[in-house]
């Protein structure tokens, strides 16, 4: 109840002070439990996770499961929605109804969240959106997560700066997408398309693989029976699409990696299939960093000490290669390193 009420008081734009308000205590700070000291009990956050739909998610899952436990002064009530918006949207309204001090949120899809923000907002529950974006709403506290468009924008200057070392004039592309409507899936989309259409590629095909590895592999079989023999660049927008897709080059007797014919792009650099990328298997790999969650905490110290929080928080990022022919490129403007991967740099990887 106290900390609805300070809930409440920072959605009336911290108009009044934490002691005025009868907050906690404000005791939290970064090395200690969020909930130390309160006289509440822990802090209660729902989370209502897309689904389990790829490694990447499980390790999303795992990292808010780790952070927001009962010994970092938290009750977590996660909610595995399955990659389904109603369901997304019944967890949410639970939540609200069970009277959570904080909702988290990883929206399945980036539109239709108005509505439920501003119940979140009346009912002065503090929502934290996590990964994927929110598009038609700004009824949130805070956001952490990555740039989609800037991974999608890396993917084609790499591929732009490898076929020209390489020697490569032409490009025909397959897209194997994401899940429709993912923010992830349309950030990715726009800047692969952005440098291709700027270069002149061919995307012969574009289609959705919903992130799963039998999507991935659904798609790859079909765009090898009907493009064999006419494209040279493949790009799953995640990890697990990649290896449905490597199945189904395998068995229609593709060539693709370091050594093959077709250059295979992947995002979200699951260690895994990071090693895959060492193995020459896949050419590069864009990560997708699923630690957001020890970022939510310290948000969630910041709103308990009444503090106010950064809106936007940018997970830290980076771009993996088989080869080390290309060692920059320029995304925006800004040079990035793409890593080479070694022993050293796989034994490194976090998740
Ligand atoms: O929203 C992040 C994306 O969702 C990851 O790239 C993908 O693996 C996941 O399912």
């Amino acid at each position: 109840m106290k900390k609805k009420l300070l809930a409440l008081s920072l959605s009336l734009a911290m108009a009044f002070s934490l002691a005025a308000c009868g907050g906690n205590g404000g005791t939290a700070n970064s090395n200690t439990p969020a909930g130390d000291g309160s006289d509440d009990g822990p802090i209660q956050v729902g989370f209502a996770q897309v689904g389990h739909e790829s490694d990447w998610r499980t390790a999303s899952t795992k990292s808010a499961q780790d952070v927001f436990s009962e010994e970092n002064g938290y009750e977590l009530s996660f909610v595995d929605c399955d990659n389904d918006s109603a369901v997304q949207l019944d967890a949410v309204r639970n939540f609200i109804q069970q009277g959570m001090d904080y909702i988290i949120i990883d929206p399945i899809v980036d539109t239709g969240w108005d509505a439920v923000l501003t119940e979140c907002e009346d009912a002065g529950i503090p929502v934290i959106i996590i990964d994927r974006t929110i598009t038609d709403s700004d009824k949130y506290t805070a956001w952490v997560g990555s740039d989609f468009k800037v991974e999608g924008l890396a993917c084609g200057e790499w591929l732009k700066a490898f076929a020209a070392d390489k020697g490569i004039e032409e490009i025909n592309a397959l897209v194997i997408e994401g899940s429709t409507g993912a923010s992830a899936t349309i950030g990715r989309t726009d800047g692969f398309k952005e440098i291709a259409d700027r270069e002149g590629w061919t995307i012969l095909d574009s289609q959705s693989g919903d992130f799963t590895e039998a999507g991935g592999q659904e798609v790859m079989e079909s765009y090898c029976q009907s493009y064999k023999g006419q494209f040279n660049v493949v790009i799953c927008q995640n990890d697990n699409e990649a290896a449905g897709a490597m199945t189904a080059m395998d068995a229609a007797g593709v060539s693709y990696g370091v050594d093959g014919d077709v250059i295979l792009v992947s995002f979200d650099a699951n260690k895994p299939y990071v090693q895959l990328v060492m193995d020459g298997k896949i050419n590069a790999n864009f990560e997708c960093n699923p630690m957001a969650a020890p970022m939510v905490d310290e948000i969630i110290k910041q709103l308990e000490n009444n503090e106010t929080p950064e809106k936007e928080v940018y997970v830290t990022e980076s771009w993996f290669a088989a080869e080390d022919n290309i060692k920059t490129i320029t995304v925006n403007g800004e040079e990035q390193e793409m890593v080479h991967v070694t022993q050293e740099v796989l034994d490194a990887r976090p998740y």
